[in-house]
């Protein structure tokens, strides 16, 4: 689980957390997407893991085509929970880690966002 900041940008202080939302509004065992400010306000989309008390966020783009991997319904992950699955070509990703385990773009990754868990809530470094 990613949980340390991002380096800072151009020399300055590193980028502020922004928060997401409280844990158990995460579905336990489950994903869901977001849609946070990037760099120059442009929109980035996430996908947020929680498992077994540990939270994972990913940009939502698989590396085969960067195509969003729920295909915009807000499904993650495949039938039995254990791994993200992209539902463009059918892709499978290890949700610890995001490496794609099975499908088109095998041994590519997702790129892991920071997360950081605290009293606020789930918050990341985009
Ligand atoms: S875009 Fe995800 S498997 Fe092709």
């Amino acid at each position: 689980m990613p949980t340390e900041p991002p380096p800072p940008r151009d020399g300055g202080h590193p980028p502020t957390p922004i928060r997401l939302c409280a844990v158990d509004d995460l579905p336990r065992d489950g994903a869901a997407g977001f849609v946070v400010p990037g760099e120059g306000g442009f929109p980035v989309r996430l996908l947020v893991v929680r498992r077994a008390g540990e939270v994972f966020a990913y940009r939502n783009a698989c590396p085969h085509r960067r195509l969003p991997l729920d295909y915009d319904d807000g499904r993650f992950l495949n039938a039995d929970g254990t791994r993200i699955v992209c539902a463009n070509h059918g892709a499978l990703f290890r949700i610890e880690d995001g490496l794609c385990v099975a499908g088109p773009c095998i041994g590519a990754a997702l790129t892991a966002i920071g997360v950081e868990i605290a009293a606020a809530g789930v918050s990341v470094w985009v």
